[in-house]
C-alpha cells in the first residue's frame, strides 16, 4: 500500500460521533432488505478501527460475519468490534485481511452478501474505484460505501478567506500522489456512474457533518488538516493561512463557531 493513508486510531476515534450521526439510516435500512436470509458475510474495505461495522452491524440481520480488510497492518491492531452485535443481539465474527485495494482480486467478493466502506473512497482512484466495483458486480454483491467527502465546506460565521482555503484544499484531495491520481471530491459520483454503467441500481443519500460547540476538539482537528492540505497545495496561502487558522480558533474558543462538512452515502445494488 502507498504511504497515502494518513487515518490514525486516535483521529478515527475523535471523528466516530460525528461519523455515526452522518451516515444514512435510509441507506443502511435498503441494504438490510437487500440481504439473504440466514448467515451472512460482509466485508468492509478500509476498515480501520471497525467504524462502519460498529455502526452498521446492529443495523442489518444476522448471523453476521465481516471480512475487515485495510491496506494498514497498524490500525487493525486497534480494531474494537468485541461488543458489536445483529440486529437480533447476536455477536458478529470476524476476519481481518491485510491487503492494499491496488491489489484487489477479481473474485474477491465471490460468497459475499454486502461489500461496504466509509471514509475510503476520496483517497483512492478512478483506477481503484473500478476495481472495487468490478468485483462487487462479479461477486453479485451489494455495495454501501459511506461518508465521501463533496468538497463543500460551510462555516459559520462566513471568512474572506473560506473560498481560497476549500479550493485550495479540493485541489489537494484531487492531487497525483506519488503516481496516483485521487478522486477527492469526484469519489462519489464517479462510484455511482461506475455502478450505473454496470446496470446496477443505485441510491446516494448526503451525510453531512453538523459540528458546533459541542465538537470543539474536533473542529480544531479538522481545521488544522483542512488549512494544513491548503497551504501544501498551495504555499503561497501560507501566511493568510496562519491568520486564518488563529481567527478561527478563537472563534472557537469563543462558541463561536460552527462547521458543516458535505459528504455522500452511495447505496448500489444488481437488478
Ligand atoms: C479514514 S479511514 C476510515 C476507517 C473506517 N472505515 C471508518 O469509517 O472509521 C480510511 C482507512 O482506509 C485505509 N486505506 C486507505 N487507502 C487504502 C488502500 N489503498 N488500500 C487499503 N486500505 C486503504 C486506511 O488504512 C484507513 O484505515
Amino acid at each position: 500500500m502507498s504511504s497515502l493513508s494518513t487515518a490514525t486510531a486516535s483521529w478515527l476515534a475523535l471523528r466516530a460521533a460525528a461519523d455515526d450521526t452522518a451516515r444514512s439510516t435510509e441507506l443502511a435500512g435498503l441494504l438490510a432488505r437487500l440481504l439473504p436470509l440466514g448467515p451472512v458475510v460482509l466485508h468492509d474495505l478500509g476498515a480501520g478501527t471497525g467504524g462502519m461495522t460498529r455502526w452498521l452491524a446492529p443495523r442489518l440481520p444476522g448471523p453476521q460475519e465481516w471480512v475487515l480488510r485495510d491496506g494498514d497492518a497498524a490500525i487493525v491492531d486497534h480494531l474494537d468490534l468485541d461488543a458489536v452485535t445483529d440486529d437480533a443481539g447476536r455477536p458478529v465474527h470476524t476476519t481481518v485481511v491485510v491487503e492494499a485495494l491496488e491489489t484487489l482480486e477479481l473474485r474477491a467478493f465471490d460468497g459475499a452478501s454486502a461489500v461496504t466502506a466509509s471514509a475510503l473512497l476520496d483517497v483512492l482512484t478512478r483506477e481503484e474505484a473500478a476495481r472495487i466495483v468490478s468485483a462487487c458486480v462479479a461477486g453479485g454483491a451489494p455495495a454501501l460505501f459511506s461518508l465521501s467527502v463533496t468538497g463543500v465546506v460551510i462555516l459559520d460565521p462566513p471568512d474572506a478567506l473560506d473560498v481560497a482555503i476549500g479550493d485550495a484544499f479540493n485541489a489537494h484531495q484531487r492531487r497525483d500522489a506519488e503516481g496516483r491520481r485521487l478522486m477527492g471530491p469526484d469519489a462519489a459520483p464517479v462510484l455511482a456512474r461506475l455502478f450505473a454503467d454496470a446496470g446496477w441500481g443505485v441510491r446516494t443519500a448526503p451525510a453531512p457533518w453538523h459540528l458546533g460547540t459541542a465538537d470543539a476538539p474536533l473542529i480544531a482537528a479538522w481545521l488544522d488538516g483542512w488549512v494544513g492540505a491548503a497551504v501544501a497545495q498551495r504555499p503561497e496561502l501560507s501566511d493568510d493561512a496562519e491568520a486564518y487558522l488563529v481567527r478561527r480558533i478563537a472563534q472557537l474558543a469563543e462558541g463561536a463557531l460552527r462547521v458543516t462538512v458535505s459528504h455522500q452515502d452511495v447505496l448500489a445494488w444488481p437488478r
